[in-house]
């Protein structure tokens, strides 16, 4: 892959991925371009090789029939809230070929194969877009929490995360800034939350 701050990739740690996990937009091709937030697991960030514990969503019935995956590493709350529940219109793209979100860090193509709950994955080609400085900012944090137990609420049904839920909006209220607000109001829709 050409241009679109391709480079040459040797390991993870290249991309920005880190030993742990790391929580990123995966992007699949189906009968449309799905989007979503997951846990990248890496377990040696000198590698290639990563996996990803997958429920039974979009992301694994693509995975199952392409074998293939594109990762973007994005810092955007907006975008991981609308990932959670639904898909991204073309217009949140900045690329197309490869899949590439706007404002994304940096973006990989891995190729992956399903071996039970996990998707096992191997870097093939990827690329680096910017490098930003960014503070540590417990509102963006908080978008996450709240995403992993809203996500969790909606497809399970488990009403127990509603208090969690809560908490990580409010947390994300006081020390965000508006992209983190924009998540709230996402978030309280889709979950059915009144603050
Ligand atoms: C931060 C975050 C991390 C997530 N990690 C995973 C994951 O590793 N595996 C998974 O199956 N779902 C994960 N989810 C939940 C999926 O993103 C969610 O179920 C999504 O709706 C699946 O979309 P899909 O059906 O389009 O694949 C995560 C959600 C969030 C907010």
């Amino acid at each position: 892959m050409e241009g679109k701050g391709s480079i040459e990739v040797v390991k993870l740690a290249d991309l920005g991925f880190r030993n742990g996990i790391n929580e990123v937009i995966g992007i699949t091709v189906g009968e449309w371009l799905n989007t979503a937030p997951l846990g990248l697991i890496v377990e040696d960030e000198k590698s290639k090789k990563a996996k990803i514990r997958l429920y039974s969503n979009h992301t694994r019935k693509n995975i199952e029939k392409k074998g293939e995956i594109w990762l973007n590493l994005i810092h955007d709350p907006v975008v991981f809230a609308i990932c959670s529940f639904d898909d991204l219109d073309e217009s949140y793209f900045e690329s197309f070929d490869p899949p590439i979100i706007k404002g994304s860090l940096s973006w990989c193509r891995m190729v992956a194969e399903l071996t039970g709950p996990f998707a096992k994955l191997e870097l093939v080609e990827g690329g680096v877009l910017r490098r930003e400085l960014k503070a540590v900012n417990r509102g963006f944090n908080a978008i996450i929490e709240a995403l992993v137990h809203s996500t969790r609420l909606v497809e399970f049904g488990d009403e127990s995360l509603r208090g969690k839920v809560e908490y990580y909006l409010n947390l994300a209220m006081k020390c965000g800034g508006e992209r983190e607000r924009k998540a709230v109001g996402i978030i309280k829709e889709r979950v059915g939350i009144q603050l």
